[in-house]
């Protein structure tokens, strides 16, 4: 059966960076499950549903075409990667999280991407709701402002005019609306291990975990 690496953990803590590094390293698919969900935002704001309709998210998704598969972003044959990743995209995303609907969908699709080949998956509930026995769970955070920074530098570089104090406003309320979704909150899974990786580049957060992947 093909293995799973899970990493968990709140919005700006180098999860999708990690994940899709430690994937190269060990040769395996990666899976970047916010990237569905910012996805299925995007297809719903195109079509301009009601966010708050869970009737309409769930027709939504039952006919939505969201691939992940190939590093970029899918959706409906059409190449969004870069559209998924807008502040705008970002905050709306909260509230297509918290559909049961959507939710369903892509736990499904996700668990179906596991079964092509190993894979290292990253979001908010992968290790607790869609893969509780995989074969390895990481739940990695790191200082708030130092998650607000990176997340700065990155819209920074895209162009987008804002500021910390508004990055870190929106994490928080975001982080806090994660945790307290009454399906699939983040939290770790009780056999999660914890990696704070402030003050850590991406090489040494990749090895530290590759270090309790790979069985010497
Ligand atoms: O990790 P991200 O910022 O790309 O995630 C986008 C949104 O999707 C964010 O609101 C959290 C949510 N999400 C989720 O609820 N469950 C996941 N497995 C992944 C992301």
């Amino acid at each position: 059966m093909a293995k799973v690496v899970t990493i968990d953990g709140p919005a700006g803590a180098g999860k999708s960076t990690v994940a899709r590094r430690l994937a190269g390293r060990l040769g395996w698919q990666f899976l970047d499950t916010g990237a569905m969900y910012r996805a299925v935002t995007l297809a719903a704001l195109l079509r301009r549903i009601d966010l708050s309709s869970e009737a309409a998210l769930d027709a939504l998704a039952s006919c939505v075409n969201v691939d992940v598969s190939g590093g970029r972003v899918i959706l409906d044959g059409e190449d969004v990667t870069l559209e998924v990743r807008r502040s705008e995209i970002t905050r709306q995303s909260a509230k297509i999280a918290d559909s049961a609907s959507v939710r369903g969908h892509l736990v499904r699709w996700q668990r179906e991407f596991a079964t092509r080949s190993d894979t290292v998956t990253e979001g908010r509930d992968q290790g607790t709701i869609v893969f509780p026995d995989a074969f390895r769970k990481f739940f990695l955070t790191a200082d708030e402002v130092e998650r607000a920074r990176r997340r700065l530098g990155d819209l920074l570089a895209k162009g987008e005019r804002t500021t910390l104090e508004t990055v870190l406003a929106d994490q928080l309320a975001r982080d806090a609306r994660d945790a307290a979704r009454s399906i699939a909150p983040m939290k770790p899974a009780p056999d999660a291990l914890h990696v704070d990786t402030s003050g850590k580049s991406v090489d040494e957060v990749v090895e530290e975990l590759a270090g309790h992947i790979l069985i010497p």
